[in-house]
């Protein structure tokens, strides 16, 4: 999605906002701008282009000194990707530059009044509203021109402006769009995503919505849209500027799926609680009393965040024998849902930015229901909105398709599911054995790891094919799920995931030679019953690839995975299926860390 990355110091600022645009360039954009003003007269000069930051890279002149600056990153909505429609904007006098991310949903009435006026306008964009506003206002300070802006727009955004009589400053504002200050010395930032600011310093302000700022060079204030003075106090960022580089690795996949074992040390480490058998989350807000009261559990996320609410919404069944299931965030707002006092709703998301859950969580709050997160990005506007939750800790996540952020954030939910169990009936002796489950995470995410060559060769076999299914029953129902999406986003091979138990219902129809089968087979209570279906598949000549427990004589070729406890082993089970897919994809040729008409975070509708 859309990134935004300001500067106002003394550094010279057109190198240092493309380093940071380059840092955004994994949120996934098609077009790219820069304003920067001049020192002497303060006058505005702006550089854009169509395609990748290296395109607008090149276009910058040498001479381009300055050391105040916006740009951008966009991934269009209102208007084609093309030169004009790249942000920033500015009016027709050249004094006002705005970048924007988000929709303002009046546009087209705003505009039309505009033009009435005789407001000629230069792109199709919803953003170009804003900067005419701006600069028509006949308010004196650039803080009052863009509130009185903001009064009329309808939607959701974080700005920054520009203007070239107001040379000192650079005003910032936030609603349901990302903003973040980097406070540093004698500069400031500002950015849509920490990974802009990292390098530059690690003490940020995240601004909440409806409220805005004033950067100067040595000072920044905040106050809210309607003037009122807030008192932000910066927090330092823990994220490291090296975790957001390659690491060695080819892609940012690579890296991330390599991470996985200390990834997952670390959402346990503090945790565990060995005297009762339990684990303490201390964000959750819920106590016991208040946890005995849940009749039921809800879990909304989007993408492979909703998958890994699906495999939580198991565990907290399995081991708390609370009712429990996960649906896509993006339907239940549109489905005027029932909302129950006794529920509890859980927001998932690794961004904690993802449009849709963010306005599902709205929803419920306004009406009234509890709402947990688990999240990744600490302090995102999910985690905020939120009652309480508890963050996964699994590290920035830059590739697009989420490996280690989904591994952990389903232990996040087995930690939770096992704190709500032994607060109701899970015994000690349970919650013993499944801590040991835990522990053991690491060393088997590594032996999965080093399996990597045999995956490679596998990978290489089935590369050839048009279309796979993928099939698991319960536990290994939605690790089939998250593991077909992860083929379809980065290798573009068609994949589609059913339930074992379903084959017979209908699929089993496709079956046949050229249509190969990913089959989750866990040695649990059902091992018989995915046999079964593995002998159906057989029979109508259909390809098996298993992952299993122990080598299935059905199938063509089988991944063996190590055991862990029944509940915990779909944590284990998808992670040779994110390798698969990498290599899939790294055999087709495919731009993995971007792929096609994807964004890491959708922030829109
Ligand atoms: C986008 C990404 C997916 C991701 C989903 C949810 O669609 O392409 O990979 O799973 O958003 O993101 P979140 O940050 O909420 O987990």
């Amino acid at each position: 999605m859309c990134g935004i990355v300001g500067y106002i110091g003394k550094r010279d600022v057109a190198p240092l906002l493309l380093e940071g645009l380059q840092r955004l360039e994994y949120r996934g954009y098609d077009s790219a701008g820069v304003v920067v003003n001049s020192p002497k007269s303060g006058a505005l000069k702006m550089v854009k282009a169509k395609g990748r930051v290296r395109d607008l890279e090149a276009r910058v002149p040498k001479r381009f000194a300055g050391t105040t600056g916006i740009a951008h990153t966009r991934w269009a909505t209102h208007g084609a990707p093309s030169d004009v429609n790249s942000h920033p904007h500015l009016d027709p006098e050249n004094k006002v530059a705005v970048v924007h991310n988000g929709i303002v949903d009046n546009a087209a009435d705003l505009r039309a009044k505009l033009e009435a006026e005789g407001v000629v306008f230069a792109s199709e964009t919803d953003t170009e509203v804003i900067t005419h506003l701006i600069a028509r206002s006949l308010a004196d300070s650039l803080e009052e021109k863009v509130r009185e802006a903001l009064k009329v727009i309808e939607g959701t955004y974080g700005i920054a402006v520009m203007h070239a009589d107001f040379a000192d400053r650079i005003v910032v504002a936030r609603n349901g769009s990302p903003v973040i200050l980097g406070i540093g010395e004698k500069e400031m930032l500002v950015a849509s995503d920490v990974a802009a600011l990292i390098a530059h310093t690690r003490q940020v302000v995240t601004l909440n919505d409806g409220e805005m700022a004033t950067l100067k060079a040595d000072d920044f204030r905040t106050y809210t849209t309607s003037g009122t003075q807030t008192n932000a106090t910066p927090e330092t960022v823990e994220w490291e500027a090296a975790s957001f580089d390659m690491g060695g690795h080819d892609t940012y996949m690579h890296k991330e799926m390599s991470e996985q074992a200390e990834a997952v040390d670390r959402v346990l480490r503090g945790r565990i609680d060995d005297r009762f058998s339990t684990v303490h989350l201390g964000g959750l807000n819920l106590d016991a009393r208040e946890a005995r009261g849940v009749r039921r559990i809800k879990i909304l996320g989007c993408g492979t965040s909703y998958h890994a609410g699906l495999i939580g919404a198991g565990l907290i069944e399995e081991l708390a024998r609370i009712p429990a299931d996960a649906e896509p965030a993006s339907e239940f707002r549109y489905r005027n849902p029932v909302v129950d006092p006794d529920t509890l709703y859980i927001a998932v998301s690794q961004s904690g930015e993802t449009y849709d859950v963010l306005a599902a969580v709205q929803e419920l709050k306004r009406k009234g229901a509890r709402v947990l997160g688990v999240v990744n990005v600490v302090g995102s506007a999910i985690a905020r909105e939120a009652d309480g939750g508890t963050y996964v800790h699994a590290g920035p996540e830059v590739c697009v398709v989420s490996t280690k952020c989904f591994t952990n954030t389903v232990v996040a939910f087995a930690l939770l599911a096992l704190h709500l169990g032994r607060i109701r009936d899970l015994s000690v002796a349970d919650g013993k054995r499944i801590i040991e489950g835990l522990r053991k995470l690491p060393a088997q995410i590594e032996e999965i790891l080093a399996m990597e060559p045999e995956i490679e060769k596998l990978a290489q076999e089935y590369a050839g094919a048009q279309s796979m299914m993928f099939i698991g029953r319960v536990r290994g129902y939605p690790v089939a799920l998250e593991a077909s999406l992860k083929l379809k986003e980065i290798s573009y091979i068609h994949a589609e995931a059913y339930p074992a138990s379903e084959l017979k219902h209908g699929p089993l129809a496709l079956i046949e030679p050229a249509l190969p089968t990913v089959a989750i087979v866990p040695n649990d209570d059902l091992l018989e019953k995915n046999r079964a279906a593995l002998e159906e598949i057989k029979a109508r000549s259909g390809r098996i690839l298993a992952v299993a427990h122990q080598n299935q004589e059905k199938a063509d070729h089988t991944i063996v995975v190590p055991k862990n406890e029944d509940e915990l082993d779909p944590i284990l089970m998808g992670i040779p299926l994110q390798l698969f897919a990498y290599h899939t994809a790294l055999a087709m040729g495919r731009d993995i860390d971007k792929p096609r008409n994807l964004a890491k975070s959708v922030t829109v509708e």
